[in-house]
């Protein structure tokens, strides 16, 4: 099984939209994904089925408030997607964790997920690098930066960079899967102009090939609670960005060799 954490020093880079859309086309390639929502305000639970914010979920395991991974996870309608919502924040909050339990009660969610079959897991976080988003990066095997096309964001990569390697150091085994530019404007020179930016300033290979452009699609898919592949009744083209993003996670962790392809068509994806 691979973990892999979305992070973001600045809010609303599209995280979100990522984690959906990827473990989306990730369970339509075959794997068995689980998208776990670790961000209080419930970001995946909202995009993907508003009764999900009254579900317990990820809060409710960290404070032991149910312990048996099984109850917590929702099924879609695609058999390889499931999803654990954040689940009842507040209350868990109020029931309490002791932060120095958090890394090994993460360690213990990632090793049920591995025994209930789970080949992917895809973590969305809140904004910024607080005590949980760390403790989730630590315990994950890759990092997916997305980072937003505009000038601000080449000065926050450096930075962001080195929090990672101070995480190694600090013996943690995440990898920086790659950093993801979102909200492409393909006719703006501006966005242009950052992406020639971060590649001249990055090691090669570690921007993504595929970049995120700014669709209004992607926004009318969160508003329904959608990825964008089931917008309308036949995928709209962009549905074919997070196939070619998947198949770079593929290839980013090794997980190629056993790709299958594609199963299931699209589909409404909650019972
Ligand atoms: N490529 C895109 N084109 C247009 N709108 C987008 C795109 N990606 C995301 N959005 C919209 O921008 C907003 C922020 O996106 P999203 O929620 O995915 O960001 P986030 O990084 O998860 O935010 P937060 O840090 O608050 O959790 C949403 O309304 C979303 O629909
Ligand atoms: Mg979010």
């Amino acid at each position: 099984m691979i973990a892999i954490a979305t992070a973001s020093q600045k809010g609303g880079v599209g995280k979100t939209t990522l984690c959906i859309n990827l473990a989306y086309s990730l369970a339509r390639r075959g794997w068995n994904t689980l998208l776990v929502d670790t961000d209080p305000q419930g970001g995946v639970g909202l995009s993907l089925a508003r009764s999900t914010r009254s579900k317990i979920g990820f809060y409710d395991y960290l404070s032991g408030m149910e312990r048996d991974v099984g109850r917590l996870v929702l099924a879609t309608r695609l058999p390889e997607l499931q999803i654990l919502p954040a689940g009842q924040y507040d209350a868990a909050a109020r029931r309490g964790w002791a932060p120095q339990d958090v890394p090994a009660r993460l360690t213990d969610l990632l090793r049920a997920a591995e025994l209930r079959g789970v080949d992917c897991l895809i973590l969305d976080t809140a904004a910024g690098l607080n005590a949980m988003t760390e403790s989730v990066v630590k315990a994950c095997d890759y990092v997916i930066l997305p980072q937003q096309a505009e000038p601000l964001a080449v000065r926050s990569v450096p930075h962001m960079l080195e929090t990672l390697s101070r995480f190694r150091s600090e013996g943690a085994g995440v990898k920086v899967a790659g950093i993801l530019l979102t909200m492409v404007s393909m006719d703006s020179q501006v966005s242009q102009k950052v992406a020639a930016e971060l590649r001249a300033l990055l090691p090669p290979d570690m921007l993504f090939d595929q970049n995120v452009p700014r669709l209004n699609s992607f926004l009318q898919a969160s508003a329904m609670g959608v990825p964008v592949a089931l917008l309308k009744k036949h995928p709209p083209p962009e549905a074919l960005l997070f196939d070619q993003i998947a198949a770079e996670i593929e290839r980013r962790t090794g997980m190629a060799e056993e790709a299958e392809e594609p199963t299931h068509s699209h589909a409404s994806l909650l019972d």
